[in-house]
């Protein structure tokens, strides 16, 4: 994950001249964008380029892209009645151009390296429908969540059946393995996660379990939340560089993967420091099966390029 290319130049010289709906809405675009990080450098798979919350659109919510604000929601979800009025997607027919993109990176690709395929997880898109845009302290999605906690599982379970069919539409289109991104859900204490979280993500995954393709579970500050977030269902668990990658790995237990877990932010630092923080994460690794080398979190727009070539030349050598 990349929030993109924009770290490349090449990335950013065609969005200068396409919106981010655009691009994604058109498969040839899409494609391209995702074919750059794999002409450009030897990562061993490739993501694709979409967005997590493109199917609010079809669901009925105003989004748009905002320069220097990023996604921004015209009219969020903030009542029963605002729920009500959220439309089921028929993700062939609203989403198709994913699908089409797919088709086209994966004819491209031949088979050279695996493309990854993802999707919003059902808690991240409910706090983006309710704050309407990124949030500091998801005070409006926890309040949903704590006064309405039949409308919250309703909003849920609608993002769940949006999200299983967009991942079994990837899947059925040729995605190799398929990312579950819950950005926002570290900021949820484990009893609420229990309660108001896991049911949804768990579902999501035991559809999913069905179409036999590799699935990763990505948050950001879930260290109080490892054991539950494997209880839902994935195969591999994303790790952040907030805890050691072994002691993450042992509390998982070895019948997980991990994914991660190096700081975006070691990109920006002198060489000495980047190769040592690499070899320490692979040492923790230790050789062991089922560890995906990975930030703990997309890469920032501002990194230098030259480093990501350098982390994925380390983490070869090694
Ligand atoms: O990274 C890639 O290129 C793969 C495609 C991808 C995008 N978004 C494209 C994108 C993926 C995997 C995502 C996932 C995504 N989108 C997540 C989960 C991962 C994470 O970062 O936690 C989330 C939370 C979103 C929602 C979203 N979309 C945000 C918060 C933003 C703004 C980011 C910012 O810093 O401004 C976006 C926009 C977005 N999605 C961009 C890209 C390439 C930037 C668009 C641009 O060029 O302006």
């Amino acid at each position: 994950m990349r929030q993109a290319g924009r770290y490349m130049a090449e990335y950013r010289e065609i969005r200068a001249r396409h919106s981010m709906l655009e691009m994604c809405s058109n498969p040839e675009l899409a494609a391209e964008v995702t074919l750059q990080p794999i002409e450009h450098m030897e990562v061993d798979a490739a993501i694709l380029f979409s967005d997590i919350l493109l199917p609010l659109v079809p669901m009925g919510l105003q989004l748009e892209y905002v320069e220097g604000d990023g996604p921004v929601i015209d009219n969020p979800v903030r009542s029963v009645k605002d729920l009500e009025r959220l439309r089921p997607v028929d993700v062939d027919e609203s989403l198709g151009h994913v699908a089409s993109a797919v088709k086209l990176v994966t004819d491209e690709l031949g088979g050279r390296v695996p493309l990854i395929g993802f999707a919003g997880a059902p808690f991240t898109l409910a706090s983006y429908a309710i704050e309407g845009g990124s949030s500091r302290n998801h005070v409006l999605t926890k309040r949903f969540m704590y006064e309405e906690p039949d409308a919250w599982h309703a909003l849920l379970g609608k993002m769940s059946a949006v999200v299983v069919d967009q991942l079994t539409a990837q899947v059925h289109a040729g995605v190799s393995a398929v990312q579950l991104f819950d950005s926002w859900v570290g900021h949820v204490g484990p009893d609420d996660y229990t309660e108001f979280v896991l049911p949804h993500s768990r579902r999501v995954f035991e559809r999913v379990a069905t179409l036999g393709v590799p699935m990763i579970h990505f948050g950001v500050g879930t260290t109080g939340l490892l054991e539950s977030m494997r209880d839902a269902g994935a195969d591999v668990v994303g790790l952040d560089w907030r805890i050691p990658l072994d002691e993450g790995w042992r509390r998982l237990g070895p019948d997980t993967g991990v994914q991660g877990n190096l700081d975006p932010v070691t990109l920006f630092a002198p060489r000495d420091h980047i190769r040592k923080r690499v070899h320490d994460i692979l040492a923790k690794a230790d050789g062991q099966p089922g560890h995906i080398f990975n930030l703990g979190h997309g890469v920032l727009p501002e990194t230098p390029v030259d480093n990501v070539k350098y982390v994925v030349d380390l983490v070869h050598e090694y």
